[in-house]
């Protein structure tokens, strides 16, 4: 290890390695009943959504064929119209469900999970920092308790007491190690947070995470949620149905106010981070909430405008139970392989945005992901996802959003960016790094770290939305070129062929292109980023393996352009060269952390999954353990409990230990 590794890195991985080995917390989930195609691996497949094989079919190509060949990228130097906010290289970040924070970051302040570690140092090396929320439903019940209020060194554990009927989510305790976890975690890599204050009780409200994140994470804490999805508050009977935005800025006022007389915010600064409205686009509009003047009220408290939406759910297949129409994947997966779901997914928003532009805040798309209740298999989980995720990310930045977090739930839901094996597995497996993760990591090289870029979709004529195309500008000039290709044709005829010019400016000799691949849109795993991979299931310690390949591709200095081609599947990132970060330095190497998965025998004893439902698991029954967007409509959430209730499965913490580099 060098000198000039930081004492606390040392200190950290010092602690690290000495902690005794992994043990192990309980969780409960519900299995999930999964549409499984019959004439593929998944037909057989018995266990948890997250490594389900199953895989679908590309859909066709397009009749008449789209252009592809040559599609003309006319840059200019400078004075490029329409160019919208500056981003992050953080642009792209994680949601973790509150109650999976003990499986994916760590046991405790101590324990820390070491792929989660790589995997955040792989975006910060490229973006600088990396955003991530720690939330979702289980957060709107979280109660902080002293650390000796739970038992083992945990930090989490679910109160059933009081708890009745199946439509209550238990409160989710917590201890500050939760919050001293993820203070730990953004000493080490450069991690900043979003957390939510409690909102289904506002008399009082639970003000207690409010103090103690401001006091813990510090300016590592980017902001706190004024609840999540208020406009679902009613149709899950925790507001009467005249609940509206009106009522929710009046939350907002009793909110500050008890702060206030509970000297919850001595220094001043929790006042300044609210975010807010963090709707669902199910009951309110944007506009209604901005028409009640609550953005200009409380100006000085909020940090960020937000709001959470999934272009379409998969709650039949889970919650729905018998006779429920469970959409087949294979008939929504087109639907994921076009431009235009972007944009008409993003067009309520764009009214939106310019209005946050005009009131100086930051708006962003707080919880996302492919399909809201867990995704779908053969979607979620393939290279599809993976260029969905992307081409979304760069719309959302050209639409003027300032970030966007990709859900990540538990074991039973296929849209997850990472997963941690069950720990009675964890002896033999690794993580699992999924399709949304790359997305992650390619948008943080996209973008990178100068927070001067723009991102322009970039109209051309005769375009086809299976082919979008996106300048990236810093200070206003062209540095790079995003190309998506969402056909999918082995044959090479669909290959995208960019010839990129820069009018007013001059073509370099050679640019050089990193690409995103895999052969099909329907592979799972495995998928490279400039020839490095993660792997398929349980094959990664969150570190990319392989030999990095850039491609480097002569320009036609006469003509004055170069052209990219672009698989059929597949997304280039072209670097011009032009003084910006190079892909050379884009892709540096990361500073990681070797990991030692210790043999984890005391792990592996049978324990009764009854038993578990109710002492120190949770019930998915009580939903968004998936780490879902709750049913868009009255889905019963007694369906869901009885459902929980059929099928449960255990899985373990896995607490793997860090050896110093
Ligand atoms: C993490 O936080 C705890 C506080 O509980 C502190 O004592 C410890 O030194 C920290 N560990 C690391 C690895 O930084
Ligand atoms: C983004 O904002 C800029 C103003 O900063 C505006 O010109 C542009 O039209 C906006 N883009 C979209 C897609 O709304
Ligand atoms: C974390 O868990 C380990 C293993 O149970 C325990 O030894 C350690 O004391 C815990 N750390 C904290 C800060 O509770
Ligand atoms: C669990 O919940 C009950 C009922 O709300 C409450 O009285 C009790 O204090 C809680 N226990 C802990 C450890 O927070
Ligand atoms: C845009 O939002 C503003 C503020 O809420 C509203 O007054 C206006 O009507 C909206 N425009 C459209 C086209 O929705
Ligand atoms: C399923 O779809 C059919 C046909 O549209 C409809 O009649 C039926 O009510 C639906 N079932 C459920 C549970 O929604
Ligand atoms: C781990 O536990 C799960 C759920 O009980 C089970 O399906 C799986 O087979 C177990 N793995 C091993 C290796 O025992
Ligand atoms: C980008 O902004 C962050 C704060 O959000 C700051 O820490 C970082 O130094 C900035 N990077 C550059 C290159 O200015
Ligand atoms: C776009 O397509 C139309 C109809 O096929 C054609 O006439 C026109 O030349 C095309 N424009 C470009 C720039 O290729
Ligand atoms: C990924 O590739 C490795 C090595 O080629 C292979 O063992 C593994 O089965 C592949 N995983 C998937 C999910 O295809
Ligand atoms: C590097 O990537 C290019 C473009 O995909 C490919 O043609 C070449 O074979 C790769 N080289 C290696 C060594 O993998």
């Amino acid at each position: 290890m060098g000198s000039a590794v930081p004492a606390l890195l040392r200190l950290a991985l010092a602690l690290l390695s000495l902690t005794p080995t992994a043990l192990g917390t309980v969780t409960i989930y519900a299995t999930q009943a999964v549409f499984t195609p019959t004439s593929t691996p998944g037909a057989s497949y018995t266990g948890v959504a997250a490594y389900n094989p199953g895989t679908l079919v590309p859909p066709p190509l397009p009749t008449p064929a789209v252009l592809t060949n040559p599609i003309p990228v006319n840059l200019q130097n400078s004075g490029t119209p329409g160019l919208g906010v500056k981003q992050k290289g953080s642009f792209l970040g994680f949601s973790i469900e509150m109650s999976v924070t003990n499986q994916v970051l760590g046991k405790n302040s101590t324990l820390l999970q070491v792929p989660f570690l790589n995997l955040m140092a792989n975006i910060v090396q490229r973006a600088g920092s990396v955003m991530v929320r720690v939330g979702g439903n289980t957060q709107e019940s979280a109660h902080l308790v002293p650390v000796g209020d739970i038992l083992n060194g945990r930090v989490l554990s679910k109160n059933l007491t009081g708890v009745t009927g199946t439509t209550q989510t238990p409160p989710l305790d917590f201890t500050p190690d939760l919050l001293y976890m993820m203070r730990n975690i953004s000493e080490l890599v450069n991690v900043h947070w979003f957390l939510g204050i409690p909102w289904f009780v506002t008399q009082p409200f639970d003000l207690g995470i409010v103090p103690a994140a401001t006091e813990i994470l510090g300016d590592y804490l980017l902001g706190m949620q004024a609840g999540n999805e208020p406009d679902m508050y009613n149709l899950h009977g925790h507001r009467p149905a005249t609940y509206g935005p009106y009522d929710y800025g009046g939350e907002i006022h009793d909110f500050l106010t008890q702060l206030d007389a509970a000297n919850g915010d001595p220094t001043g600064r929790a006042k300044t981070l609210l975010i807010a409205p963090n709707i669902a686009d199910f009951d309110w509009t944007p506009e209604q909430v901005w028409d009640t003047n609550l953005v200009d009220t409380y100006n000085a408290n909020l940090a960020y405008l937000a709001v959470e939406k999934y272009p379409r759910d998969n709650c039949a297949a889970t919650f729905g139970g018998p006779g429920a129409n469970v959409t087949d994947p294979q008939s929504v997966l087109p639907l994921y392989l076009t431009h235009d779901a972007h944009t008409q997914l993003l067009a309520p928003y764009l009214n939106s945005t310019l209005y946050a532009q005009g009131k100086g805040k930051p708006f962003l798309m707080f919880e996302t992901n492919t399909a809201s209740c867990g995704g779908f298999l053969g979607i979620s989980d393939a290279f599809a996802a993976t260029l969905w995720g992307l081409d979304y990310a760069l719309q959302m930045a050209h639409s003027n959003f300032s970030g966007a977090m990709f859900h990540l739930g538990g074991q039973n839901v296929f849209y997850n960016p990472f997963t941690s094996p069950p720990t009675n597995e964890s002896t033999f497996h690794q993580w699992s790094v999924g399709s949304l993760y790359y997305s992650a990591l390619v948008m943080a090289e996209a973008i990178g770290p100068s927070n001067t870029t723009q991102v322009l979709n970039y109209g051309v004529d005769n375009l086809s939305s299976f082919t979008p195309i996106y300048g990236i500008y810093e200070n206003g000039t062209p540095v790079r070129v995003a190309i998506v290709n969402y056909l999918d044709d082995p044959s090479g005829t669909s290959d995208v062929h960019a010839v990129i010019a820069i009018a007013g400016g001059t073509i370099p000799s050679s640019v050089q292109v990193k690409y995103l691949a895999a052969s099909s849109v329907t592979q799972k795993g495995n998928y490279t980023w400039a020839g490095q991979t993660f792997g398929g299931f349980f094959e990664s310690d969150g570190r990319p393996m392989g030999t990095e390949n850039i491609t480097t591709v002569a320009c036609d200095t006469t003509a004055q352009t170069c052209t990219v081609v672009v698989p059929a599947p597949g997304f280039a990132l072209v670097f011009l060269n032009n003084g910006a970060s190079t892909a050379a330095t884009a892709g540096a190497p990361t500073q990681t952390y070797a990991t030692t998965a210790k043999t984890k025998m005391r792990n592996t004893a049978t324990v009764d999954p009854a038993v578990l439902s109710t002492s120190n698991g949770f019930r998915a029954s009580d939903h968004d353990l998936a780490g879902t967007s709750k049913p868009p409509s009255a889905a019963p959430r007694t369906a869901q409990a009885s459902f929980g209730a059929a099928g449960l499965v255990v899985a373990t913490v896995v607490a793997v230990l860090a050896r110093a580099l």
